[in-house]
Order: C-alpha cells, then sequence, then structure tokens
C-alpha cells in the first residue's frame, strides 16, 4: 500500500472482534490514519466490509509489526500483552484495549513493569498529558470508563464523603461480552430478559475503578453491580455517592469541571442509550436524592460500550499520541 507524507499506517490486531471491528470502521474514516494490517484468529482469512472497504483478516504471525506506526490491540486480556510489547519492540505506538496494562491489573508498579499511562483523558489534565507523549497507553474499561467520568469532578472537588461507600449499578448491552460463541448469550437466552451478574464485587473491572479512584485521592468503598441488558450496545451506569456536604447545583459542578470537552454532555435529562450509541461521548446527569441522613446524590452516565467504552476512546488516544486533533475521525 502507498501512503502520503501525512498518513499514519495502523495496525489491528483482534479486528474480527466487537471491539476490532469498530476501530476498523473508524480507522477507514479518519483523515490522517490508514489500515495496514489487520489480524483475527479462527476468522483469519474472512472479509469484513468496514467503513466502505474490504478488510481480509491475517493471522497475527503473518503481519510485518513494524509496518505500522499504531498499533490497536483488541485482543483479549492475557493474550493482549505478549502483541503489545512485541508491537512497541517494532517501533509504534500502542493501544491496549485489554485489561493487561489497566490500573490493578498488569498496569500496577507492584507488577515491576513500569505503569503505563491510563488512556482516560476526562480524567485530569496530567492525564492527558502523559498519554500526549506515551509509547504505550492502557485503554480503559467500559464500565470504568462510565462510572469513573462521572466521580471524577466530585472528588477533585473534595465532596466525597471520606470513609462512605459508592454504590455502582451499571447495565451493559451484550456486544460487552464479545462476539465469540457463549450458549449464555443466545438470543433466546438474554431476550425479554434482564439480570444482575458478577455480584458480590467479583467483576474484574473493580480493580481498575478501585486502582483509579486511589489513585486521585478518594477514600472510600466501591459496590459495583453489572447487569446483563438484552440490546446490543450502550451502558447505563446509576451511581449513589455520599457527599461531604449538600450540593444545590450538581450539574454546574460537572459543567465547569469539563467545560471545553469534546466528549463530555452533561445534560439536565436523564440520559438513555439512544442519546449515546455510536457516538463517542459519556453524557451524565446529577441529581440530589430527598430522604436520606447524609446528603445523597445520584450520577447517571450513559456511554456505548463499543465506542466511549472502546475503540472510540482508543482512536481519541491514538489521535492525542500522533499529535492529532483529538477529535479527528471521531462521531461527536
Ligand atoms: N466488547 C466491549 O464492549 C469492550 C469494551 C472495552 C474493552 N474491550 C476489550 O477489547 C478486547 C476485545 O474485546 P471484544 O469484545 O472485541 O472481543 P471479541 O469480540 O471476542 O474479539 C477478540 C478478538 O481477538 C482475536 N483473538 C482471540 N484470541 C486470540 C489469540 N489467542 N490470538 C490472537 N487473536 C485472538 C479474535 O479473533 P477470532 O474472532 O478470529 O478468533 C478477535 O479478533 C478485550 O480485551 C476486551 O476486554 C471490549
Amino acid at each position: 500500500m502507498h501512503y502520503n507524507v501525512n498518513t499514519i499506517p495502523v495496525g489491528v490486531l483482534g479486528a474480527s472482534g466487537y471491539a476490532g471491528r469498530e476501530i476498523c470502521a473508524l480507522v477507514a474514516r479518519h483523515p490522517r490514519f490508514a489500515l495496514s494490517f489487520a489480524t483475527a484468529n479462527e476468522q483469519r482469512g474472512q472479509r469484513l466490509r468496514a467503513g466502505g472497504r474490504d478488510i481480509t483478516f491475517s493471522a497475527p504471525d503473518d503481519v510485518r509489526l513494524e509496518d505500522a506506526e499504531v498499533v490497536f490491540s483488541a485482543l483479549p486480556h492475557g493474550a493482549s500483552l505478549t502483541w503489545v510489547e512485541r508491537a512497541a519492540s517494532a517501533g509504534a505506538r500502542v493501544i491496549d484495549l485489554s485489561s493487561d496494562l489497566r490500573p490493578g491489573n498488569g498496569g500496577a508498579p507492584s507488577s515491576g513493569r513500569t505503569a503505563v499511562p491510563y488512556g482516560m483523558p476526562e480524567l485530569s489534565a496530567a492525564t492527558r498529558a502523559r498519554i500526549c507523549g506515551a509509547q504505550i497507553v492502557a485503554n480503559p474499561g467500559c464500565y470504568p470508563t462510565s462510572i469513573l467520568l462521572a466521580l471524577a469532578p466530585l472528588q477533585a472537588s473534595g465532596l466525597i464523603a471520606s470513609g462512605s461507600t459508592i454504590v455502582a449499578n451499571a447495565a451493559s448491552g451484550v456486544s460487552g461480552a464479545g462476539n465469540a460463541p457463549k450458549r449464555e448469550l443466545l438470543f433466546a437466552e438474554v431476550s425479554d430478559d434482564y439480570r444482575a451478574y458478577g455480584v458480590g464485587n467479583s467483576h474484574r473491572h473493580l480493580h481498575e475503578m478501585r486502582a483509579t479512584l486511589l489513585s486521585i485521592g478518594a477514600d472510600t468503598d466501591l459496590v459495583f453491580t453489572p447487569h446483563l441488558l438484552p440490546v446490543s450496545r450502550g451502558i447505563l451506569s446509576t451511581i449513589t455517592v455520599t457527599l461531604s456536604e449538600p450540593l444545590t447545583d450538581p450539574l454546574a459542578l460537572f459543567r465547569r469541571a469539563y467545560a471545553g470537552e469534546p466528549f463530555m454532555e452533561i445534560t439536565e435529562d436523564q440520559p438513555s442509550l439512544r442519546d449515546v450509541v455510536h457516538r463517542n461521548v459519556v453524557r451524565i446527569t446529577a441529581t440530589m436524592v430527598d430522604g436520606t441522613r447524609q446528603p445523597t446524590l445520584l450520577v447517571t452516565s450513559a456511554i456505548d460500550n463499543l465506542m466511549k467504552g472502546a475503540a472510540g476512546q482508543a482512536v481519541q488516544n491514538a489521535n492525542l499520541m500522533c499529535g492529532v486533533d483529538e477529535c479527528a475521525g471521531l462521531p461527536a
């Protein structure tokens, strides 16, 4: 393939999965990125039509990693890290969508590995600056994106009551589980139903959320209960937070914190999945709760798990790492 001097060649590992397909479609529409290779495992050799182009999936061992300046790894956790390290050794900037290098997982300094930046640009100005200078970025999980960005402004203002328990209930569409066949995710199993899973604080995203809350100074417990929603994509989180003092205008606090952020939407209405699917946004509202002894805030946050929760945020991080406009190629 021939590129002009402004084109940045991009490789996608795990391109046949839900997140990888979404990245391929975003890359196809991106003004600076061009797809150099796309890999699959069992689906190697198969074709995908993404962003008006035909893509043929290669086996990971058959691609030249050095052909790409940017590599997205949308491989399952556990399988991703080796490829992330290979791609970085070949000279690429790498965005890892798996949990392998996220805070509280392999990205923790306790693992003996130097922690890589956490790819959540809106978390703080320092976080965005770290992403800009990074060779490898750990792209956040979908649930953590919807929950942490709903909490960060409260923590930055010292409003989360010390020693309190944050309760986060979140419902995700079925694409959150990937596209490998699983009996419990068959249409007849999930349709017309709604249930919790990973109860009792057993979901693997808790490590990442706890580690990040600790890193921003929160002294709280977190009770996180995910739910399976019979829709294809989207996450809605309702988060109950005990405050150190009542807030007369909670929305003003969020608007101030996220002023100028192109992908943060603060709204008076309750956000719904229809507001956010196929868009790289987090849509948030916040309401003081009546009838509680402690000041209590309910924050509602909606994202598309495959977009701001995965591929969109990954492209946003790649834009920052490459010095390209942060919004390039992203549906706002
Ligand atoms: N789905 C989401 O909403 C979401 C959100 C945030 C982050 N993530 C993360 O993004 C990553 C991908 O998620 P996904 O939902 O797209 O999963 P998926 O649909 O199951 O896709 C996984 C991809 O990895 C390939 N693959 C699997 N095992 C492999 C191996 N041993 N070696 C090489 N390639 C292998 C698969 O190829 P074949 O299909 O050809 O076998 C497929 O392309 C995961 O780490 C996940 O945690 C997902």
